[in-house]
C-alpha cells in the first residue's frame, strides 16, 4: 500500500499520522510493549506484516545562527522537521478483505487531546479504502468509554465478551466482484 499521512493542528503543535514504515521508531514500539520486549528481528517481521499508523509530534529542528544566510534574512532556510513518535495503531491485514486492529496507544502526556479519536478516524479511512473489506476486528477493554469510543468511531458492534475484554467486529458488505 502506498503510504499515507494526515495532519492535525492543536494550538501551536502539529501532529502527523503516517503509514510510512521508514519513519517508525523501533525504540518507541519496544518501550510501548511492556512485556516482553521483542528481538529486533521479530519486531521487523511484525512491522513487515502490519500496516502501522504511527502518531508523531512534529517539531522544527533548531539550526545554528550561522545557517541563516545574510543575503536572505527575511526568508531564512527552513530547518528540517523532526518527528517524535507518541502513539500508534496497528492493523494486521490482507489489505483487501480483513483487518485486525491492535496496539492502539497514545503516550499518557498526550492523552485526552482528541489524538486517539483522530488516529482511529485515520484507521477507518485506511480500512474503508480496502475494496473487498468484510470485517475489521479488534479486542478492547470491556468498559463503557471504550465501547462508546469504538462503536462511534468505527461503527463497530460488540460481538462477544470474556474476562473483562470484548470482541468487536465491524462489518461492511464487500463490493460485488465483477
Ligand atoms: C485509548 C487511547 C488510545 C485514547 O487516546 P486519547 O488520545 O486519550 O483519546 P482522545 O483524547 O481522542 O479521546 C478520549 C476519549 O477516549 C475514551 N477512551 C476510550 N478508551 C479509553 C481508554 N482505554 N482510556 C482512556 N480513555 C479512553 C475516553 O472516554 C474519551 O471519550 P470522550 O471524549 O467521549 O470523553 C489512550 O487513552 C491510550 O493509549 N490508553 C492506554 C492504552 C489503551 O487503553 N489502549 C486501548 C486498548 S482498548
Amino acid at each position: 500500500m502506498e503510504s499515507k499521512e494526515w495532519y492535525y493542528r492543536l494550538g501551536d503543535q502539529t501532529f502527523m499520522v503516517s503509514t510510512e514504515p521508514q519513519l517508525v521508531s523501533h525504540d518507541f514500539i519496544q518501550t510501548s510493549f511492556s512485556d516482553p520486549v521483542m528481538s529486533s528481528e521479530n519486531l521487523r517481521i511484525m512491522l513487515d506484516n502490519s500496516c502501522l499508523l504511527s502518531l508523531y509530534l512534529k517539531s522544527r529542528d533548531h539550526l545554528p545562527p550561522s545557517k541563516l544566510t545574510a543575503e536572505s534574512p527575511a526568508a531564512p532556510l527552513q530547518p528540517p522537521c523532526s518527528f517524535t513518535q507518541i502513539g500508534m495503531a496497528r492493523l494486521v491485514t490482507d489489505y483487501m478483505t480483513l483487518a485486525f486492529l491492535t496496539d492502539v496507544f497514545v503516550v499518557p502526556e498526550h492523552q485526552g487531546k482528541g489524538l486517539g479519536k483522530w488516529m482511529i478516524q485515520c484507521v477507518k479511512e485506511v480500512t474503508d479504502a480496502m475494496p473487498g473489506l468484510r470485517r475489521v476486528m479488534f479486542m478492547a477493554k470491556n468498559a463503557p468509554q471504550t465501547v462508546k469510543f469504538y462503536e462511534e468511531l468505527l461503527d463497530a458492534k460488540m460481538h462477544d465478551q470474556e474476562r473483562g475484554k470484548v470482541v468487536f467486529m465491524s462489518r461492511r458488505d464487500p463490493e460485488v466482484d465483477s
